[in-house]
């Protein structure tokens, strides 16, 4: 099975990121073909520095291969190596109505934040569309946020099948809707738009920094604890199986333990448990060369598969090629 997804650049990634969606997005690797790029040609549509751009698109990439991408298995590269997506966005744009885009959560979400948008964030859908059907994905795993937009790609598929011909494979969503959401340090959801987040790749004094600012109520050191209402606790609880979760419960519940040092042990399991990536990643920022062949590799084999749908699809439009 094909299982394809995209990650858009937003800078630093956190915690929240690793726990909902890239942890899950790793184990597909075992089993089926994944196919993994970094949507930078979406991220256009929020930044407009190239040096961001830039910084953000690579990072990504470091990011992903250290936190456990294999490039053995797994197809990774870069939305932007790939042009066929932009020309096939373009065909698929004939297969959506303006009235039905008008209805994206997305779109409208950050028009009425009084976001004066471009015609690229209007048509955000179609080039995700574009991203998922060129490559004929079986399955694509996308975060709730994403469950519009992938219903979208369905529809112009169908659309696009009904009239030109059975081209486009129809991708099955596979939305992660249990997936409890991940607390920030003040309690909402862990997000870079709160500035609530706990970074995976900062300095671990940052780190430090963040979980520390982490709310507590004000109960002493010798008060019993309600973990349930605890933030710390919770993120906490993202690194632990179900016996050492009740164990930290009981910790919590017996009093006799403050905040600060409920803190100090969080810190301690985030430093433990994301240490191998941590280095894993210093190593690939001092080898640029081994990432830059692992995604050239990666857009040779996205590109086989482009061209020759994008072909197939051409011919069946009736698009001039001299
Ligand atoms: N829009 C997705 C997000 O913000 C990223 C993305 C772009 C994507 N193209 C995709 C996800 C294709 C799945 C499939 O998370």
């Amino acid at each position: 099975m094909r299982i394809l997804t995209g990650v858009q650049p937003s800078g630093k990634l956190h915690l929240g990121n690793y726990f909902s969606a890239i942890r899950k997005i790793l184990e597909y690797q075992s089993n089926n073909e994944l196919f993994l790029f970094v949507a930078n040609l979406h991220a256009l549509t929020t930044f407009s520095s190239k040096n961001d751009l830039e910084d953000y698109t690579m990072s990504a990439v470091l990011d992903l291969l250290a936190l456990g991408v294999d490039p053995e298995k797994t197809t990774l590269w870069v939305q932007s190596d790939i042009t066929e997506v932009t020309e096939l966005a373009w065909y698929l744009s004939q297969s959506i109505t303006v009235s039905q885009l008008q209805l994206a959560h997305s779109f409208k979400d950050k028009v009425s934040k009084g976001y004066s948008p471009g015609a690229g964030l209007f048509t955000y859908p179609i080039l995700m569309a574009a991203d998922i059907l060129l490559f004929s994905a079986d399955k694509v795993p996308v975060g709730k946020d994403q469950k519009q937009h992938l219903e979208f790609a369905r529809d112009i598929a169908e659309r696009f099948n009904a009239q030109f011909g059975n081209l486009l494979r129809i991708p099955e969503p596979d939305i992660d809707e249990k997936t409890a959401t991940i607390p920030g340090v003040d309690g909402a959801k862990m997000s870079k738009s709160y500035k609530n987040t706990i970074d995976l790749f900062a300095t671990e004094k940052e780190i430090r920094k963040s979980v520390m600012s982490i709310l507590s109520d004000s109960k002493g050191i010798e008060e019993p604890k309600d973990p349930d209402t605890s933030i710390i606790f919770q993120i906490h609880s993202l690194f632990l199986d179900e016996t050492e979760k009740s164990s930290l419960k009981a910790r919590y519940l017996k009093g006799g333990v403050g905040y600060g040092d409920l803190k100090k042990s969080l810190l301690e399991i985030i430093m433990e448990k994301f240490a191998p990536f941590r280095k894993r990643r210093e190593e690939l920022v001092l080898d640029q060369s081994y990432v830059k062949r692992i995604l050239k590799e990666g857009k040779q084999k996205a590109k086989s598969i482009a061209e020759q749908k994008l072909t197939e699809i051409r011919t069946s439009l009736g698009i001039y090629r001299s």
